[in-house]
C-alpha cells in the first residue's frame, strides 16, 4: 500500500470515529500506520505509529509531534495544509480535500441536521444534461473516482426521482475501497427501486412518497411533514435523515432537487465539476426564480478550485440564500 492508500483508509476510519467525537472537539490526530490507521480525539495515538497528521477544527494541538503534518479546517470546505511533515504531496492533497467530509458528523451533530454536499458534473455553459436528458458522461474518469470517494465518506447519497428514472444510477461504491452509503430517493414510487434493491444491501429510503401496499419491505419510507402548502422543505428532510442516523448526505442531483436544497439554505458545500465541453442547451445545473441584480446572487463564504483530470472542480460553502451582497 502506498501512502495515498493508507491515507484513504485513515479517512474511512476517521469518518466512523467522528460519530463518537465530542461536539467541542478542537483537534484530532490520524496515525497513518499501514494496515491499522488510528485516530486520537484531542490526543495522539500511542504505541508503534506511522506518520501522524493533526487536523485542527476549532482548537490547536498543544504539542505537535516531530514530523507530523498539520491541517487546519477552513469552515467545512477544506482542511488547509499548515505543515506537510513527513506526508507526501499526493496524500496531503487527499486529506486536504476529503477530511471535512470524514468529519461531517461533528458538523451534523452541532446543527441537529445532516451535513449536505451537492455535486454536479457540468459543461462550460452550465448544463448537467443535454436537451434529451443525456448526461453520461459529462465528467471525466477522475471525477467518477471523486464521486465514489464522496459516496464512501458520506452516510447517505440522495437523488431526485427524475435522475433515478433517467440515469438508473447504482448509487454504490465501486471505484474505491469503502462501504456503500444509504440510498435516499425523493419523490419516486416504491416499484421504481427494484434495481437498487438488487445492487446493494445498504439502506434504501424513499422520502416524500406514499407507501404502496406491494412496496418491498426493505424500503424505508421517511415521511416528512410540509410546513405549509407546497413541497417538503429540504432542511426538514436533512433533519429527518439525521434523526434516522444519517449524519452526512451527498446530493447527486438532478437540477430540481439540488436547487431546492440551495434555496432552502440546506446545502453546506457545493461541488461543481467543470468539464471542457459546451452543450449549447439542455438541463441547467441550478434553476430557480432568478435574481434581478447581480448583488443578490448566491455567493460563497469560502471556495477554491481543484484540478480534476482534464477538468476543474469548484468547491464552495454557499452563504445564505436571499442575502444581499454589498
Ligand atoms: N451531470 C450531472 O452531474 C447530473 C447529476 C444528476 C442528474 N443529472 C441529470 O439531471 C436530469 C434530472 O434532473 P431534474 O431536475 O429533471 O430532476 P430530479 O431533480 O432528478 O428529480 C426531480 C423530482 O424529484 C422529486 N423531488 C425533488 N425535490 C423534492 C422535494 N423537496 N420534495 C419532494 N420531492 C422532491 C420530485 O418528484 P415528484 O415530482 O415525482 O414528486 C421532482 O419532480 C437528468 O437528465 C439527469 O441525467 C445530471
Amino acid at each position: 500500500m502506498d501512502q495515498v492508500d493508507i491515507g484513504w483508509q485513515g479517512l474511512l476510519v476517521l469518518a466512523k470515529e467522528a460519530r463518537l467525537a465530542p461536539l467541542d472537539m478542537g483537534w484530532c490526530a490520524l496515525s497513518l500506520e499501514p494496515q491499522d490507521p488510528r485516530i486520537g480525539l484531542e490526543t495522539v495515538p500511542e504505541g508503534p505509529a506511522g506518520p501522524v497528521v493533526i487536523i485542527e477544527l476549532d482548537g490547536r494541538c498543544p504539542a505537535v509531534p516531530q514530523g507530523a503534518a498539520v491541517l487546519r479546517m477552513r469552515g467545512w470546505v477544506e482542511a488547509q495544509v499548515v505543515a506537510g511533515g513527513a506526508i507526501d504531496g499526493a496524500t496531503l492533497g487527499l486529506l486536504r480535500l476529503y477530511a471535512p467530509y470524514a468529519l461531517g458528523s461533528v458538523l451534523a451533530r452541532r446543527r441537529g441536521r445532516a451535513m449536505s454536499v451537492s455535486h454536479f458534473a457540468q459543461s462550460l455553459d452550465g448544463r448537467i444534461a443535454t436537451f434529451t436528458g443525456d448526461s453520461r458522461w459529462i465528467g471525466n474518469e477522475d471525477n467518477l473516482i471523486h464521486a465514489h470517494r464522496m459516496r464512501a465518506l458520506c452516510d447517505g447519497i440522495l437523488i431526485g426521482a427524475q435522475t433515478l428514472r433517467r440515469d438508473k444510477p447504482r448509487l454504490n461504491v465501486r471505484r474505491v475501497p469503502g462501504d456503500d452509503p444509504a440510498r435516499i430517493v425523493l419523490g419516486a414510487r416504491g416499484d421504481e427501486l427494484a434495481d437498487l434493491l438488487q445492487v446493494s444491501s445498504a439502506r434504501l429510503l424513499l422520502v416524500c412518497s406514499p407507501k404502496a401496499p406491494n412496496d418491498d419491505a426493505r424500503i424505508e419510507h421517511l415521511q416528512v411533514a410540509a410546513s405549509g402548502a407546497g413541497p417538503v422543505k429540504p432542511a426538514a428532510i436533512l433533519k429527518a435523515l439525521y434523526d434516522s442516523g444519517i449524519h452526512s448526505v451527498y446530493v447527486e442531483g438532478g437540477s430540481h432537487t439540488t436547487s431546492g436544497f440551495l434555496t432552502d439554505n440546506a446545502l453546506d458545500v457545493v461541488q461543481l465539476h467543470h468539464a471542457p465541453l459546451i452543450l449549447g442547451g439542455g438541463v441547467g445545473s441550478f434553476g430557480f426564480e432568478g435574481v434581478e441584480e447581480v448583488r443578490s446572487s448566491v455567493r460563497f463564504d469560502a471556495h477554491f478550485y481543484e484540478p480534476v483530470g482534464d477538468g476543474v472542480m469548484f468547491v464552495g460553502a454557499p452563504s445564505s440564500f436571499g442575502e444581499e451582497n454589498a
